[in-house]
């Protein structure tokens, strides 16, 4: 991708190659290299409609949490589909022309993407998208062993490259203060009725079909153990299984090796695209090395306590997602829908 600082327009660099192909012959690919982006709760909150000549992306309200009332995790989900568009299109040969917002009266039109110059795709790009499609969240126990030198500040610099920042929770006393609002906050909200209807509509048993959603293997049974927090160096999880005893992903296994806070500058629609391609971008760089995520959120749903991780953390911005990275030799990738359920013409 480019390195230059991040911008609502991404202009091509130069005219054209003559002989450009036709976007529309590439729909299928490009609609399922954007869809393998991660979502929150694997809603897959997009759409797309592609031409000749541009792909537009949309977000797909019907697919939007009972607690997600900003839309905010709808759109870095949708932020993330952009980026893995943008790499589809880097595979082709060509660099994106990307408008965010193009149409300002249609606030569901994310972003509308074109060909712009030809640009052979760089050696970093290729490595992502070959870790498309075993890049996963990862909820289960990480291998033992530290991160690879060096990933950590490429992963920052993934972060600003794409217009947000990646703070690293480096001390001890600073993740212990993160782990008790995790612990606490995530409690809470297991018990709001809202938020249990959001989980028990996208959590899916074992042999289910669904292609959306988050299947039984990739959450434990029962509530996610208090004992993997804070002194094992894991936070809080989500409590996808509701006390059902669906989930079949075991837990217990070395902690995380590090923890970190995606922050952006501002807290609009173009921060949470911004922070949505930033993840993507650094969940590829990471996979590329088998080096995975487990991704958190709960904990931000409530305003209040974005507002305090902030303080509490001294970060640079409002905080949009937490992140605990650790090796992995294990895949486990989730189900997409088809490219064809995903045209904005496709009824809700
Ligand atoms: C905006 C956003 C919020 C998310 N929040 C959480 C979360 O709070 N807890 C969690 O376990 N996973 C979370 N995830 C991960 C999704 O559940 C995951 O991406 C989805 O189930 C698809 O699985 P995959 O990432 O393995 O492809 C989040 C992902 C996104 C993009």
């Amino acid at each position: 991708m480019s390195s230059k600082a991040p911008q609502d327009t991404v202009q091509a660099t130069g005219p054209a190659q003559e002989a450009v192909p036709s976007l529309a012959s590439q729909a299928s690919y490009l609609i399922t290299t954007a869809a393998r982006a991660p979502s929150v709760h694997n809603t897959q909150p997009w759409r797309f409609k592609v031409s000749e000549d541009a792909v537009e992306l949309y977000a797909d309200p019907c697919r939007k949490l009972r607690v997600d009332q900003s839309g905010r995790e709808m759109l870095i989900s949708c932020g993330a589909a952009l980026f893995g568009l943008r790499l589809g299109i880097r595979s082709l040969g060509y660099l994106p022309a990307v408008t965010l917002f193009p149409d300002p009266g249609s606030l569901r039109l994310l972003a509308r993407v074109s060909f712009g110059a030809a640009s052979p795709m760089t050696t970093a790009e290729r490595r992502m998208l070959e870790a498309l499609p075993h890049r996963h969240t990862h909820r289960g126990p990480f291998s033992e062993g530290a991160l690879p030198h060096g990933l950590l500040p490429g992963l920052q610099h993934d972060a600003l490259a794409e217009g947000a920042v990646l703070a690293v929770v480096e001390s001890p006393f600073a993740y212990q203060q993160l782990a008790d609002v995790v612990t606490a906050v995530s409690r809470r909200q297991d018990f709001d009725p809202l938020a249990r209807a959001d989980v028990r509509q996208w959590s899916r048993v074992s042999g289910s079909a669904s292609r959306d959603g988050v299947p039984a293997r990739a959450f434990p049974a029962g509530v996610f153990p208090e004992w993997i927090g804070g002194e094992r160096g894991r936070l809080r999880q989500r409590d996808f299984d509701q006390g059902r005893q669906i989930g079949t992903l075991p837990v217990e296994g070395p902690p995380a090796a590090a923890t970190a806070v995606l922050v952006t500058r501002g807290d609009s629609k173009i921060d949470w695209l911004h922070a949505g391609q930033a993840l993507q971008r650094l969940l590829l760089h990471a996979a590329g090395r088998w080096v995975f995520a487990c991704l958190y959120t709960q904990p931000l749903e409530a305003a209040a306590i974005r507002t305090l991780i902030r303080t509490r953390l001294a970060l640079p911005g409002p905080p949009q997602m937490l992140l605990q990275f650790g090796l992995a030799t294990t895949t486990q990738a989730t189900a997409r829908r088809q490219p064809g359920e995903l045209s904005e013409r496709h009824p809700c």
